[in-house]
């Protein structure tokens, strides 16, 4: 099957794991180019597949492309193609449409005629008929400050859910479980894991067994609560007396932020103790784990796993809600990930 070419959005500092979770999703992804909160690559993967990545605010398979220019130019040079060319030939179950016009991530209005231009040419190419109202298909004219072109798409998803307040949000929690490389096997640990989101972004995959805990005691969301083989602990992340030894197979997390003071120990003491505690608990062949970290905590814990027994593979550099954050991805030496 030939590439398609694809733009996507995501929530701007997330860029380098998104594209190394695009490249572990999809087959043969090839980057175009990127910006701090899009990306515009060429993958063999179906359409559906890729609307269906919850990691990404948008998602779009793009059909065309036109000079950059006003709006309300590239809109008409878009009408135009629609009708001298085949590109919405395959588009023959759409019904309903709307068009929608993003320039540099902002939605702004097209001049009527140029907007009655666009939609009468994509009435005519579908069959399909206009309605403002959405719930059929989106047709878009996206610009970038950092692309040449205009890309006229359709869009493919309806965007992420955001997850409760003061939790990751589903589309990071979802990021860094895939990083982790989700296996249906997996026995999935979430020691520090407060409102659920990332037990949540887990449990959408198939598993055999996820473990929730968190010492706090916050109420646990009833989808995890009443979800099949999880158990919820609230047990101390340094000790978790009821862990088996070697037990699980993976482990994402997002250890406190900041409150180590609050804890009455420095962070090295306590990311040390974390540390061997996930040591213990990982399975010694297949262990794998993904920690999420203030900048400044990665510096610390980077030089705690191979005492751990673990080998750090990566590092990602991400911004989370504006503060500098990094991702840690690896595992036991022979885990593969
Ligand atoms: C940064 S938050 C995790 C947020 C979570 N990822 C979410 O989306 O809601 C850290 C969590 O660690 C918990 N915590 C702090 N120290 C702990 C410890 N020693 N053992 C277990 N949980 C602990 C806190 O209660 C807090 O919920």
């Amino acid at each position: 099957m030939p590439g398609v070419r694809y733009f996507a959005q995501y929530r701007a500092g997330l860029g380098e794991l998104v594209i190394d979770c695009l490249r572990h999703d999809l087959s043969g992804v090839k980057v175009v180019g990127s910006d701090d909160s899009s990306v515009l690559f060429d993958s063999r993967s179906e359409q559906s597949k890729v609307g269906s990545l919850g990691y990404l605010k948008n998602a779009f398979a793009v059909l065309a492309t036109v000079p950059r220019s006003t709006p309300q130019r590239a809109a008409e040079r878009v009408a135009d193609q629609v009708l001298s060319t085949p590109m919405l030939r395959g588009q023959r179950r759409v019904t309903s449409f709307r068009t929608m016009v993003s320039v540099d991530g902002k939605l702004v209005g097209l001049p009527r005629p140029a907007k009655a231009k666009l939609e009468s040419a994509i009435g005519r190419a579908t069959g399909a008929r206009l309605s403002t109202r959405g719930g059929g298909a989106e047709y878009w004219l996206v610009g970038r400050r950092d692309l040449q072109s205009m890309l006229f798409c359709q869009r493919l998803t309806s965007g992420v859910k955001n997850g409760a307040a003061g939790s990751l949000g589903a589309d990071l929690a979802s990021l860094l479980v895939t990083a982790s490389d989700p296996r249906p096997d997996d026995v999935f640990l979430d020691p520090f894991a407060g409102s659920g989101a990332i037990v949540l972004a887990r449990m959408s995959l198939p598993y055999d067994r996820v473990i929730f805990s968190d010492l706090a005691g916050q109420p646990v969301p009833t989808e995890i609560r009443r979800g099949r083989r999880v158990s919820v602990l609230a047990e101390d992340a340094l000790e978790l007396p009821s862990v088996r030894t070697g037990s699980v197979t993976s482990v994402v997390t997002d250890p406190p932020w900041g409150e180590y003071d609050e804890l009455g120990t420095d962070f090295a003491t306590f990311a040390a103790q974390m540390m061997t505690g996930m040591d213990r608990v990982l399975d010694p062949r297949r262990g794998r784990l993904v920690l999420l970290l203030s900048r400044r905590a990665a510096y610390v814990t980077e030089r705690l796993w191979q005492p751990a027994n673990l080998k750090l593979r990566q590092s990602h550099q991400l911004l989370v809600n504006g503060h500098p954050a990094t991702a840690q991805i690896g595992g036991r030496p022979g885990s593969g990930s």
